[in-house]
């Protein structure tokens, strides 16, 4: 089956689910463009990034295989429709590819020492087209300048916005920071 039918298939009813998972695709390709990266990658990533958005939380943990993922990540729950796309492409459409692992299950805040196309999956989910909030057009401009600057401010926004909310953002999320304004 073509990427394209599993996720219209798996987010059927999800209309603006759908066109945001376009958005990051054409957003993605737009960074490759400018940044390389490999294009297979990163369509691939683009494409299934979210398809776990809308199962319920059993359904996700059920195709995480590695248990202490769920355990890490018990307080940031986000973290399960990431975990659980990236496994489901890996075991159950069998595309077996480290950096498409990587891009899908990080795609929330990225990591440290992250791929290329990770970080260009992470910003073009940010500052996708149909993003409306003014801080992700001003990420998107950045990101046609200097791609890791516009991954750090994303991150500062996502942040600064869970300090506001009375949240505290995950410690990767700070060490990310932390790595990326050093390692610029
Ligand atoms: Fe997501
Ligand atoms: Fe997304």
């Amino acid at each position: 089956m073509e990427l394209i039918q599993i996720v219209e298939e798996k987010l059927k009813g999800h209309d603006d689910r759908i066109t945001h998972v376009y958005g990051v695709l054409s957003r993605a390709l737009e960074l490759q463009a400018l940044y390389g990266g490999n294009i297979e990658v990163i369509k691939t990533s683009a494409l299934l990034h979210d398809l776990f958005k809308y199962d319920s939380m059993d359904a996700q943990l059920a195709v995480i295989q590695d248990k202490s993922l769920v355990k890490q990540y018990r307080h940031a729950t986000v973290m399960y429709h990431a975990l659980a796309a990236a496994y489901y492409v890996r075991d159950h459409l069998n595309i077996k590819d480290d950096l498409v692992f990587e891009a899908i299950s990080n795609h929330v805040w990225g990591k440290i020492n992250m791929s290329l196309e990770t970080m260009i999956i992470v910003v073009a989910d940010y500052c996708e087209p149909n993003r409306t909030f003014k801080e992700a057009n001003i990420v998107y401009e950045l990101a046609k300048k200097d791609l890791v600057a516009a991954y750090v401010l994303s991150l500062e926004f996502v942040t600064n916005y869970l300090y506001e909310q009375g949240i505290m953002p995950h410690q990767e999320q700070l060490d990310a920071i932390a790595f990326y304004k050093e390692n610029k």
